[in-house]
């Protein structure tokens, strides 16, 4: 029953003018801490795992967990596989049991996006109840095995989006609108807010038919997130924040307890800080309660 593909959360959220937070795990504990924060605040969740932690750990073993966990949970839950640049990963991934699959051929020429993001379209939408996003314009920054350097980024141009959403049968959208993976080298990044608002408006004016996503959620500022979101964003990506929470949690628990050797109290260490950041995530979001 908790079982969900991105869309149908994410439609919901459209129309109410929250975002649900798609947060980038790299192992199960993190997966567990997630979707313990989400079920404190009953948020609908939407669990993301990059390309390589999804082939570190394995589609399959992800997604038995996620189903294990999803299944007993009192909230929508979605697995996403975030940024894969290669069709057959994509595949591999539904057929393993991912409830949103994400194609990233953005860095290829237009024609070539359309035709590897339709290919994954046709594939996935086959198998049933599963969605696609896919992404126009690049997002400069690093995420996983995509780099983008600032002057190769590129806005997402609207009326190439039309064009790509018609022509591949793309369930989600991210346009590409000036927010960038990891830590922003300013505290005010310049943002096309208008340029969002167009695209949404171009997919949601009337009913929401096609989500928008907001990449590079780490380091904005909350004010300019309840902007985003006011204007359409519903699906908000985090990742960066995460793995600096991971890493200096479990640096600050061992750098305390230097005579313990006890992985549990690590790991527990850990979840906790997790839990708490994604609990203060899903309040900025305002996905509390709309589960
Ligand atoms: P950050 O790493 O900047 O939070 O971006 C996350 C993201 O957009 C994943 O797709």
């Amino acid at each position: 029953m908790s079982i969900v593909n991105a869309k149908e959360i994410l439609l919901k959220a459209t129309a109410g003018r929250y975002a649900v937070g798609a947060f980038n795990v790299t192992n199960i504990i993190q997966m567990e801490a997630v979707i313990e924060a989400a079920v404190n605040k009953n948020a609908p969740l939407i669990i993301q795992t990059s390309v390589t932690p999804s082939k570190f750990i394995g589609p399959k073993v992800f997604s038995a967990v996620y189903r294990t966990l999803a299944e007993s949970a009192p909230i929508p839950i979605c697995l996403h596989l975030d940024h894969s640049t290669d069709a057959e990963y994509c595949k591999e991934c539904a057929d393993a049991g991912y409830t949103n699959i994400m194609i990233d051929a953005s860095k290829q020429v237009f024609g070539e996006n359309v035709r590897q993001t339709k290919y994954v379209c046709d594939y996935v939408h086959n198998l049933g109840s599963i969605t696609v996003e896919g992404e126009l314009g690049t997002v400069s920054g690093v995420e996983d095995q995509i780099k983008v350097a600032e002057n190769e980024a590129a806005l997402c141009d609207p009326d190439k989006a039309i064009e790509f959403v018609e022509k591949t049968g793309v369930d989600l959208f991210a346009p590409a609108i000036g927010t960038a993976h990891g830590i922003y080298k300013t505290k005010n990044p310049k943002l096309d807010f208008d340029r969002l608002k167009i695209i949404f408006d171009l997919f949601n004016g009337k009913t929401p038919t096609i989500p928008i996503v907001i990449h590079g959620g780490t380091g904005l500022q909350p004010d300019v997130v309840k902007k985003l979101i006011s204007l359409g964003g519903s699906k908000f990506n985090v990742s960066t924040d995460l793995k600096h929470v991971l890493i200096d949690s479990t640096y600050d628990y061992i750098s305390s307890h230097r005579d313990e050797y006890n992985p549990g109290k690590i790991d527990k260490a850990m979840k906790e800080a997790i839990i708490k950041r994604i609990e203060s995530w899903i309040d900025l979001f305002g996905s509390a309660g709309k589960a």
